[in-house]
């Protein structure tokens, strides 16, 4: 880190909690340079940079430990380092330093589209510099052009019952591609550890290139929409994932995947599928395997699948109460939801302490697009009631809506209406976060990960020794 960063740090150490980029905006990106390339010229920079910070800094106490973190899940427990994105409590996310509407207005669109395209933010995650209009292009060339599956994978696919939810067949897929993994065969070939990233940098290309087929294909067998149409090596990646959903000529729901394929791709290192990805990365795992482990996080319904519990929520809702519940209605289905000991979905979160950006980028979104759809405004009208009651049950820390109280709504205005399926996308879009980590990680020869677990005898013991 240079000098006068440091010294602002010292300064003003609440900049700590929104992201420094390790690796500043550059305007050398040059058209004739990949994505690879300017990652080469990057990494032994930033290999010093590390170096130099632990030289400094190694030896220093960070943060207090409490008992409780070892029970409580550890929140709050400084642990990892991830420089993509930086999750600020009230702020919330800012990826390589930009928040979410900077995002908006600075990365490159498809042409006549106004949404961020996902390939530039993954150009942004990997490299902390926003990359060229041919820039983006070229990658979108190079992911259609790694796109297809395996044969075999595609019979596990076929092979699946569709009672199986998408996120098992989307985890069982992702791991089957472990079968070409680059990184698998140049470990088993004696590659050195200074190399590691390189494999682990195709691998991780050939991983966001595939999953457009793998949840095509999970969608088309599970709800029966017809044949999988093939990937247009002209059009952008969320373009040509929507075709395979069956929306491509829907330019709003190219627009809002564009959108949302942007918003859920990284929220710092510590969430569940981020970290998961990272742990089983640590042991070299190929980024396949670390991805599908990652995938069976995000599944989880405190985690990913929210967005699919938010969905079943409000129907149940609306067949319960009607459509045009008034307030009253409303708040007394929410508090019956919270008596019978379940969570609201959608509201609440581990860190932030506001509502969700993400949360508001697609408020935004269906103000402009769908200001009178009906479960948009039941969704608003949630908003506006479900806060003060989580604040008056006194046990949510944080009230306020996340990312995926507002994504299903979205989707079933388009008329992707099959819940079960959205946190498929979701995983379409954590896999850039994840593949952009894990390259970093192998570039800088981050170790295996092993926390110390403790026993509860042993915390009684460690304490009663001490008074
Ligand atoms: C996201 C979530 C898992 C964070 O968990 P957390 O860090 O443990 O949250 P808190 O510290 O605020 O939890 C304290 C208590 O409030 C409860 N709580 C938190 N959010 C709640 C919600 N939306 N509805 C009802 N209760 C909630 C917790 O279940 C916990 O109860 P307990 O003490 O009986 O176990 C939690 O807010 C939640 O379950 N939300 C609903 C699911 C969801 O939307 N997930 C997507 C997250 S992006």
């Amino acid at each position: 880190m240079a000098a006068p960063v440091r010294s602002l740090l010292k300064s003003r150490p609440s900049l700590l909690r929104t992201a420094v980029p390790a690796i500043r905006f550059s305007s050398t990106s040059s058209k004739s340079v990949s994505l690879k390339e300017r990652l080469a010229e990057l990494i032994p920079a930033e290999i010093e940079n590390v170096k130099a910070t632990r030289a400094e800094h190694g030896k220093k106490a960070f943060g207090p430990v409490v008992v409780d973190q070892l029970y409580g899940g550890m929140r709050g427990l400084p642990a990892l380092i991830w420089d993509g994105s930086v999750l600020d409590a009230e702020e919330g996310i800012r990826f390589r330093g930009k928040t979410i509407p900077e995002c908006q207005a600075l990365l490159p669109k498809a042409p006549g589209g106004s949404e961020p395209l996902p390939e530039a933010l993954f150009w942004l995650l990997v490299t902390g510099e926003v990359p060229t209009q041919e820039q983006v292009t070229e990658l979108s060339k190079d992911w259609a052009a790694r796109s297809a599956i395996p044969e075999f994978v595609e019979e596990i696919l076929d092979r699946c019952p569709p009672t199986l939810h998408p996120m098992s067949q989307f985890s069982l897929a992702v791991t089957a591609l472990n079968h070409d993994s680059a990184f698998a065969k140049a470990y088993q070939a004696g590659v050195s550890k200074k190399e590691y990233w390189g494999p682990t940098f195709e691998d991780s290309m050939d991983l966001i290139a595939k999953l457009p087929n793998i949840a095509g294909r999970i969608y088309r067998n599970v709800f029966g929409q017809g044949k999988l149409p093939a990937i247009d090596p002209s059009k952008d990646y969320s373009h040509n994932l929507a075709t395979l959903l069956g929306f491509g000529e829907n330019h709003g729901f190219v627009e809002l995947l564009r959108l949302y394929l942007t918003i859920h791709s990284d929220h710092e290192g510590g969430n569940v599928s981020a970290h998961t990805g990272k742990l089983v990365g640590s042991a070299l795992s190929d980024p396949f395997l670390a991805y599908g482990a990652a995938l069976n996080g995000l599944a989880g319904p405190l985690h990913g699948l929210a967005n699919q519990e938010v969905l079943i929520w409000l129907r149940k809702m609306q067949a319960k109460i009607g459509e045009d519940a008034s307030d009253e209605a409303v708040k007394e289905y929410i508090w019956s939801t919270l008596k019978a000991g379940q969570v609201v979905p959608g509201y609440g979160h581990a860190v932030l302490r506001k509502t969700d950006p993400r949360y508001t980028a697609q408020r935004e979104f269906a103000l402009k697009h769908l200001p009178e759809d009906k479960l948009f405004k039941l969704v608003g009208q949630i908003y506006n009631l479900v806060p003060d009651i989580l604040l008056e049950a006194g046990k949510a820390k944080n009230p306020w809506p996340n990312v995926d109280a507002h994504s299903g709504v979205l989707l079933t205005y388009y008329g992707l209406d099959q819940m079960q399926f959205y946190t498929v996308l979701f995983g379409v879009s954590r896999a850039f976060g994840v593949a952009a980590q894990l390259i970093w990680d192998r570039a800088l020869g981050a170790p295996l990960e092993r926390p110390k677990s403790y026993s509860t005898a042993a915390i009684q013991k460690i304490f009663k020794d001490k008074s």
